[in-house]
């Protein structure tokens, strides 16, 4: 077990957190380590994908805490988040173990747990995270890519638009949060065909559009299949797309070599005796 496993006694007053992914599948992609945090904490707080996987949780704990009653029709996101980093930090002050789980890796697009541990090691509060199986782990061996093999690059979808991103057309990109983008606002949960259109005309200055993407929705229970469906670039804005489905554009270039790195290393080799 690592440094960071739960002690089983509490030998502090002092409260602590430990941010622990759930993974994506309901039942299989939960680690050892981030089940002991669970188990043991005096309060567990869940922001998860599926109402079924709260119940899973709540096998597991006497007290969790739903924070998905946050969420309302047109209300900032941002403050939903500030309200669970609130409500979290509330109960480490108070002398708690607290657990916070969140859906997939809690660490991958998620504010929360990254402010929250940073506040509380701020106030000198012992506070970590554990990784969990996110979507992207999920999207490599459902879709069937590796990142290495040509380079990988991720953007939250609005985030592309908003800023002026270099896209690498000759690696994979894989574009997050696509059902909302370009929503300033953080309060809407789907934007639609005319975002989507402002989405495909700033990919178009890098693809062609009738460049073949993947749209990736993976199974949130056993009982599902991961859903892959390939459509053209252009025809982007008038699918349907659910807030789960995330967006993988294939290489549209080959890998142009760098001739000047690969001179150099061929003159190293050669003063290094490998030539
Ligand atoms: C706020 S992020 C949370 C990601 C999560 N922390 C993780 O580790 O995967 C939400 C985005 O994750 C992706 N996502 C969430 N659930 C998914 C699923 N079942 N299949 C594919 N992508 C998913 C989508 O791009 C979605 O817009």
């Amino acid at each position: 077990m690592s440094a960071t496993a739960p002690s089983s006694s509490h030998e502090t007053a002092r409260g602590s957190l430990a941010c622990v992914g759930m993974g994506m599948t309901l039942g299989s992609h939960l680690t050892p380590l981030a089940r002991d945090h669970i188990e043991q904490a005096d309060v567990v707080f869940a922001a998860l994908s599926d109402h079924l996987v709260e119940l899973w949780l709540q096998r597991m704990n006497a007290d969790v805490r739903s924070l998905q009653p946050y969420y309302a029709e047109g209300k900032s996101r941002l403050k939903t988040y500030r309200e669970w980093v609130d409500l979290i930090l509330t109960e480490v002050r108070a002398g708690k173990r607290v657990c916070a789980v969140f859906y997939g890796h809690p660490g991958i697009f998620a504010w929360s747990p990254h402010k929250a541990i940073e506040i509380a090691r701020a106030e000198g509060f012992q506070a970590h995270m554990e990784p969990g199986i996110s979507a992207e782990d999920c999207l490599y061996a459902d879709v069937g890519i590796d990142p290495g093999r040509f380079g990988c690059q991720h953007f939250e979808a609005s985030q592309l638009l908003f800023y002026e991103h270099r896209i690498n057309p000759a690696g994979y990109v894989v574009l997050w949060q696509t059902a909302l983008v370009g929503d300033w606002s953080l309060t809407r949960f789907e934007t639609g065909p005319a975002y989507r259109q402002v989405l495909v005309d700033r990919l178009a200055r890098d693809y062609p559009l009738d460049h073949e993407v993947i749209v990736y929705h993976g199974a949130t229970l056993p009982i599902e299949q991961a859903r892959i469906r390939k459509v053209k670039l252009r025809d982007l804005p008038e699918i349907s797309l659910a807030s789960e489905d995330t967006v993988v554009l294939p290489p549209a270039l080959a890998l142009k070599p760098d001739l000047a790195m690969r001179e150099r290393l061929a003159e190293l080799d050669k003063a290094t005796g490998f030539a």
